[in-house]
């Protein structure tokens, strides 16, 4: 199977292990004291790099880690916080911008991409990066990015269930559902519920569909959508519905349930996509790969290149050469 799918097992084992060996307490940068238990986490990071928080940030549910999609970082952010940016490229402006203005601010940084500038930038200025393998594009390189992060964390907090994550994978491969799903899915617009709590993997499956299938798609995350995106399923749209089916607690699985029962009343362009796995990151994680493994045979079934985005290579080479904005 093409697009290293079949290395993610293997690639998360090396991934953790590679985070997990960086001693992060044993460094100082200028009067930054990286021997400390963070107040908080703040990931940042965009695209295929920034679903790496938002996995994170669902599977420590509970825990103080916040998400950051932009350039600087919020002004509360301060020396009792750990600052994790990931790039899979270490080319991202916004991600670079974050790290080095949160190290302006005297904010312990940790990196995590396979090189580039914010590599060396981060370096140069002695602040420790975990530089983890290439794949063939940051979305494909999933696993060496989360699993190296969560290596980095499990010095300060504990990753449930990590082989459990691992061991899922495996099913994820074996499914049949990729193929039958991406031909359900073909000249329509997905429309994909998930519970709050599982947001992650409507958010990957959404950024996979734009980047290797080339399509549109919306998320619906419950509760919230129960209030507004629900009574989209009023009229007929060239839309296809998933609903994510998981675990999260009693109320958010009853709420799905309820959601299911309610899209199905109108429509019956409905498929369930129940996710194997008891915590969080393992349910996460065979989510993103299942589904990733979708947004592929959806692209074979356009006779596109999953691979390319032209589009997002047009902007980035557009912001190269701006200033980092000053606040
Ligand atoms: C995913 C992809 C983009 C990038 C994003 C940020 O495969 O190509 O979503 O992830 O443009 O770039 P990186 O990940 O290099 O920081």
């Amino acid at each position: 199977m093409p697009y290293g799918y079949e290395e993610w097992p293997k690639l998360s084992l090396e991934s953790f292990k590679l985070g997990r060996e960086l001693n992060l307490r044993s460094i100082k940068v200028g009067s930054i004291n990286y021997d400390f238990e963070p107040s908080n986490i703040v990931i940042t990071g965009m695209g295929g790099s920034g679903i790496v928080g938002d996995i994170v940030r669902d599977s420590l549910w509970g825990h103080n880690i916040i998400i950051h999609k932009d350039f600087n970082i919020p002004k509360w952010v301060d020396s009792r916080s750990l600052v994790v940016a990931v790039s899979y490229s270490g080319e991202t402006l916004e991600t670079i911008c974050g790290a080095l203005d949160a190290l302006r601010r005297g904010v312990p940084v940790v990196g995590v991409t396979t090189g580039g500038r914010l590599a060396s930038e981060l370096e140069g200025r002695g602040a420790p990066v975990v530089k983890v393998p290439k794949a063939i594009a940051p979305r494909f390189g999933l696993p060496n990015l989360l699993y190296a992060v969560l290596g980095l964390l499990s010095h300060y907090l504990t990753i449930p269930e990590i082989d459990e994550s691992i061991s899922v994978q495996g099913d994820a491969l074996r499914s049949e559902l990729p193929g039958r799903l991406a031909s359900f899915l073909k000249g329509y617009v997905p429309m994909i519920f998930a519970p709050i709590g599982l947001q992650a993997v409507a958010y990957r499956f959404k950024n996979d569909l734009n980047e290797n299938s080339k399509t549109p798609a919306v998320v619906a995350i419950v509760p919230e959508a129960d209030h507004n995106d629900i009574v989209a399923v009023m009229l007929k749209h060239p839309v296809k519905y998933i609903i994510i089916r998981g675990r999260t607690d009693d109320v958010h699985d009853y709420l799905m349930r309820a959601v299911e029962e309610v899209v199905k009343n109108y429509s019956s362009d409905v498929e369930v996509v129940e996710l194997k796995g008891s915590s969080r990151l393992s349910q996460e994680v065979y989510g993103s790969m299942l589904l990733g493994l979708v947004s592929v045979k959806l692209a074979e079934l356009y006779g596109i290149d999953p691979v390319r985005t032209d589009p997002i290579n047009t902007l980035k080479e557009k912001i190269r050469g701006i200033n980092c904005p000053s606040n």
